[in-house]
């Protein structure tokens, strides 16, 4: 694991990472770089600093195909606040990427298991994902894979629990009432089998989830735990988020040298 801890611009070190690596894929139209995309707050700046860097023709998704991590059930795909929506909104309208290799789960799909299991295959058929890009639920959730999540699952529908009701219904009027009970998501394990993993997390209210993921024992009451055992994972982060973190531990990732170091420096 690598804790890439900065309180300069994050959605600026995320998009600058991503270039990085799509860059080196030199991906062609036979073989795409693959990505995994999140929606939520912390991943809107990200957005704005990839469309900044396309204009800038530092970066094209022409051979990107691209995976979302998850999708509201029973809400419209128009509906302002699904993730379709989210991602024509704030990414897909403004750069090049092909919309057939847009890949979003339905959350309208007459049978959700079926939709998980064709979309894992879908996965398979592009080759794997490179790299995959997520954010970090304050109770510990990692795309939709609330506490007590299977740490083995693939995708399929989940049911949110309250806190994470409580913490989106800010994009739902405050009202919970309006907030979807269920969402797809991606797995545990599906996360795991990714070749490289970013997440981006900020802020106080994040603390006590990075510390558990950082430094706790893997659990199933903290689903992202599980990252620990992926081989290639970047945590980037900002200061607040390490507020419960060991001195020991924030010490040695904040000593620790690595190629984006001139970024955050
Ligand atoms: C949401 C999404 C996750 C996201 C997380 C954090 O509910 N399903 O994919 O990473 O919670 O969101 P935010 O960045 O808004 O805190």
């Amino acid at each position: 694991m690598r804790l890439i801890i900065s309180d300069k611009n994050i959605g600026h070190l995320a998009a600058f990472f991503i270039k990085e690596r799509l860059n080196a894929a030199n991906p062609t139209r036979e073989k795409n770089f693959v990505i995994g995309l999140p929606t939520g707050g912390t991943a809107v700046d990200m957005y704005k600093n990839l469309i900044d860097l396309y204009n800038k023709k530092e970066i094209s998704f022409a051979n990107v195909t691209t995976f979302n991590l998850d999708e509201y059930v029973g809400i419209p795909k128009d509906h302002k606040e699904s993730y379709h929506t989210f991602m024509e909104e704030k990414f897909f309208k403004y750069v090049d990427i092909d919309k057939s290799k847009i890949n979003i789960p339905d959350g309208n799909a007459s049978d959700l298991l079926k939709e998980g299991r064709d979309y894992e295959d879908k996965i398979k058929k592009a080759g794997g994902i490179d790299l995959f890009i997520g954010g970090l639920g304050e109770n510990g959730h990692v795309a939709f894979n609330e506490p007590y999540s299977s740490l083995n699952s693939y995708t399929r529908d989940k049911q949110l629990n309250t806190n994470t009701i409580i913490a989106n219904s800010r994009f739902f009027d405050n009202d919970i009432s309006k907030v979807p009970k269920t969402a797809m998501t991606v797995g545990i394990r599906t996360i795991l089998e990714t070749k490289e993993v970013l997440l981006l997390v900020t802020g106080e209210k994040k603390a006590s989830a990075l510390k558990h993921l950082v430094e706790g024992a893997v659990s199933q009451a903290w689903p992202a735990t599980a990252l620990q055992f992926h081989r290639k994972l970047v945590v980037i982060t900002d200061e607040a988020a390490c507020n419960e973190l060991r001195v020991g531990t924030y010490r040695y990732f904040k000593k620790l040298k690595d190629e984006f170091s001139h970024l955050y420096a």
